[in-house]
């Protein structure tokens, strides 16, 4: 009897968050054409630039989706996150840490500037483009493939599948790399990079390319949210001091120089990528025990118009208004 009431609770609560969600992207679709696609890498024009889809996934195992869900896209900067994650797991963290710092850089995500003006002895952090790349000259492995073998292991532990690469995207970002090549010059001048820097553009440009969906994104999330442990399994997926600072970084620098607005207004680690994918992480919370997720969720949010920062502008509205919604503030 117990029992079957909370099933019932469970369903009418998961109606009405359903409800609340749905109207809340129709809501925010209109906010899509505050944005533009991505145009310097060709084949991110190619997108339909009024989508706009979430996926909400709770540790209790609740599942929210709504709007443009089936679509997927190339994870671009969201796979900074996992390539600093699996570079820290094969190499270890105060390695990683020697060549890359993590301070916010407040600048756009591929500038070059204080690799010139600062004369840095090594990248800010690993999810600007020079510490990213950096990160990726750390990956184990010879070729690129074998460099990508980390993360691809890392994914299809945590999604359940192996995703795939997107050769177009691929091939558009490659002959398209005239900065993040200028970038890779000036670390080969600071000595921070440990592999050839073809080998390296080249790792770089395919993780860009790894094909998600937003739900592929709320796992990801979600294993985040958890300290870098599978609830389900008890399996500790991610060392969770890897998974800590990776939320650290996530929080401080992974919406680039709207971070501070982003941790001020909506409050949850989260990273963004130029084909207008979200990951956001809600670790699990103490409060008002009625709020929706209070045992922590992943999200994945997908909307490809993107503001001047090169964040989703649905998607970063569509975030704030649930985050305030429902409490979710890790603050
Ligand atoms: O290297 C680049 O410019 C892209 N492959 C990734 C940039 C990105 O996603 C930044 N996002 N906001």
């Amino acid at each position: 009897m117990v029992q079957g009431s909370t099933n019932l609770n469970t369903e009418l609560t998961q109606e009405w968050l359903q409800n609340y969600v749905d109207d809340w992207v129709k809501f925010y679709r209109k906010h899509t054409t505050d944005g533009k696609l991505a145009s310097y890498i060709p084949q991110l024009e190619k997108a339909d630039p009024n989508a706009l889809g979430i996926v909400i996934i709770g540790n209790n195992g609740m599942t929210i989706q709504s709007g443009d869900i089936d679509t997927t896209f190339s994870i671009q900067s969201v796979s900074k996150v996992f390539a600093f994650i699996v570079a820290c797991m094969q190499r270890g963290m105060s390695y990683v840490l020697n060549r890359v710092d993590v301070e916010p850089t407040g600048e756009a995500f591929n500038s070059i500037m204080h690799l010139e003006m600062k004369k840095i002895e090594k990248p800010f952090n690993p999810l600007v483009n020079a510490g990213a790349i950096t990160v990726t000259s750390l990956l184990e492995g010879k070729t690129s493939d074998e460099k990508l073998e980390g993360i691809f292991q890392l994914f299809e532990k945590i999604l359940g599948h192996r995703p795939e690469l997107d050769i177009e995207v691929y091939e558009s970002e490659r002959e398209t790399s005239i900065r993040n090549r200028a970038i890779g010059y000036f670390l080969l001048e600071t000595g921070v990079l440990e592999s050839d820097l073809e080998i390296t553009l080249e790792t770089y440009f395919k993780q860009c390319s790894i094909e998600v969906s937003a739900e592929d994104l709320a796992r990801l999330g979600l294993i985040l949210a958890n300290d870098g442990i599978d609830r389900m399994t008890g399996e500790e997926v991610i060392p969770t001091q890897i998974a800590r600072l990776a939320k650290v970084l996530m929080l401080t620098c992974g919406m680039y120089d709207a971070s501070g607005k982003f941790a001020a207004y909506v409050g949850i680690p989260a990273k963004s990528g130029v084909s207008g994918g979200i990951m956001a992480t809600v670790p699990p919370r103490a409060r008002d025990e009625l709020l929706p997720f209070m045992d922590g969720c992943g999200i994945g949010v997908y909307g490809p118009a993107l503001d001047k920062q090169g964040n989703s502008t649905a998607g970063i509205r569509l975030l704030r208004h649930i985050a305030s919604h429902w409490d979710l503030s890790i603050f």
